[in-house]
């Protein structure tokens, strides 16, 4: 779903801190930054993660086609109602890590919601509650939801125990993104130099592919939205 402008909606949420919701949210931001489309971010949360992170970079502030600002702190309902309106190509949504209803109002609102967890237990049970609780939203407004997790920081060599993990996810009703973002010093970096990983100097050719690969199965989400509000 998009609005009339053609609006794409992304929110990051999660129960659970600390699971890479700003990272991705940044990561994607840049990808879609360096196709050319402008890109807006609102930061939800009130660690103001990103919203810092813009607002003590200069090179941040100079990033062409990229407006970032702060969520309300109250009135949310008429905000995202005017949201709806805005012409920016893609707005993407970073929300604190919780399950409120905020939190949820806006996963439900969104074109797509994507929930980061590492390969571990914990993680994956909190997506689950993101996933479960975001159904009975969308069964409730009959609104049909994406929802994927994408399993972040994932390190180079998976034990045995996260290949198991991995196998449950598959094998469950959870959906997830196929492409895995590793562990890598350059999203990390992104927070600590203001920049973001398809614009710093020097890229890393690794991650950029990988975040290009989120892209691709991104696009073709919102792709068949449109083939299936075409039908
Ligand atoms: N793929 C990754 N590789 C390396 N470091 C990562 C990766 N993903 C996240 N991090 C690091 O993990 C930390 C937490 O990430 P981030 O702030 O994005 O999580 P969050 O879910 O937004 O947290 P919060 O709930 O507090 O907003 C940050 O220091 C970030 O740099
Ligand atoms: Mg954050």
């Amino acid at each position: 779903m998009s609005n009339k402008h053609g609006a794409r909606f992304i929110s990051f949420a999660s129960p659970k801190g600390g699971v890479g919701k700003s990272t991705s949210c940044l990561a994607i931001a840049g990808a879609l930054l360096a196709q050319g489309v402008k890109v807006r971010i609102i930061d939800f949360d009130q660690t103001e993660t990103i919203w810092r992170w813009y607002t003590t970079s200069p090179a941040a502030q100079q990033i062409a086609n990229l407006t970032v600002e702060q969520g309300p702190h109250s009135d949310h309902g008429d905000y995202i109602s005017s949201l709806w309106g805005g012409a920016t190509d893609y707005v993407l949504l970073d929300l604190a890590g919780s399950l409120s209803e905020l939190t949820l109002m806006i996963a439900a609102f969104a074109t797509l919601t994507i929930t980061p967890a590492k390969v571990s237990e914990p993680d994956i049970i909190e997506a689950n509650k993101m996933a479960n609780k975001l159904h009975a939203v969308a069964r409730r407004v009959s609104k049909p939801i994406n929802h994927r997790i994408l399993l972040n920081e994932v390190p180079n060599i998976v034990s045995r125990d996260e290949v198991d993990l991995i196998e449950q996810i598959d094998s469950s009703n959870l959906a997830r993104f196929q492409t895995i973002i590793r562990r890598r010093s350059s999203y990390s970096k992104s927070f600590s130099r203001g920049t973001l990983p398809h614009f710093a100097d020097p890229i890393n050719p690794k991650a950029i592919a990988e975040i290009d690969d989120l892209m691709r199965e991104i696009d073709a989400i919102f792709e068949n939205d449109q083939l299936k509000a075409a039908a």
